[in-house]
């Protein structure tokens, strides 16, 4: 019975590797010098798909692909339907903040209760987080780069991903909120899990034991 699996390219990739060594799976091919979609390994059984980040649980949702890893970002955003999430892989770990450009007096706007204009791919955590708050926003939804938004004007404040802090610090922003901490999930097509049981446990338990490791 053949399993596909649905990865990003670039971190969520790299840092699946290591998680796929340790199920004994090894890819035939580098999906960033590859131009294929569908991407082999040394598994008669196993294949990897590569598609965006974002589209990883809609993927494994239609049954597309059977197993797929995505951020905690993308799956909140996604809502989760026919998806089964039994493992955090600890992995792409970095947090969802609220920044603002230096010299913005945030507190003070909301204390003053100003509508805020806030720039994010995530227009679901923010609206959440910030109706938490009671505070009003118009959210500008952007598909990237939002640190570009409030130095051009377009937003006051961005939810955005922060891991080392160098892209706010490069572009004159500061982080002033904390929403969530972020990592990787597996996720596995609900029907699939049942269908599938015998090939998917050693995987999900394989993946397991060696996401063990990424733990603090
Ligand atoms: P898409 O291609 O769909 O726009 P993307 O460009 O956000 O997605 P990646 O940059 O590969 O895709 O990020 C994949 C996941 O890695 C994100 O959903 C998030 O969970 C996590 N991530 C994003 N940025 C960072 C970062 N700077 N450090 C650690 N993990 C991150
Ligand atoms: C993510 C995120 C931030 C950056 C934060 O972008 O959207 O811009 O990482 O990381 P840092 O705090 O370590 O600087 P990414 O690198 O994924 O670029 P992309 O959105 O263009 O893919």
């Amino acid at each position: 019975m053949t399993l596909t699996i649905a990865l990003s390219k670039g971190r969520i990739f790299e840092e699946t590797l290591p998680l796929l060594a340790a199920a004994g799976i090894t890819p035939a091919e580098d999906p960033e010098s590859s131009r294929k979609l569908i991407i082999g390994t040394n598994h008669p059984d196993v294949r990897l798909v590569i598609v965006r980040a974002s589209d990883v649980p809609t993927y494994v949702q239609y049954g597309a692909a059977d197993l797929g890893i995505a951020g905690r970002d993308v799956l909140i955003e996604h809502g989760g339907a026919g998806l089964y999430q039994p493992l955090d892989l600890n992995i792409a770990r970095c947090r969802m903040m609220v920044a603002v450009q230096n010299g913005f007096d945030y507190d003070e706007a909301v204390k003053h209760g100003a509508r805020l204009k806030v720039a994010t791919k995530y227009p679901k955590i923010a609206r959440e987080h910030f109706a938490r708050k009671g505070v009003h926003v118009d959210i500008i939804k952007l598909y990237g780069s939002m640190e570009l938004a409030p130095l051009v004007g377009l937003a006051d404040a961005i939810v955005d991903l922060v891991s080392t802090g160098n892209t706010l610090k490069a572009n004159h922003l500061s982080a002033v909120e904390h929403i969530l901490d972020i990592s990787s999930r597996l996720v596995v097509n609900q029907a699939a899990l049942k269908l599938k049981y015998a090939t998917i446990q050693p995987v999900l338990d394989a993946f397991a034991a060696a996401s063990a490791d990424n733990r603090e």
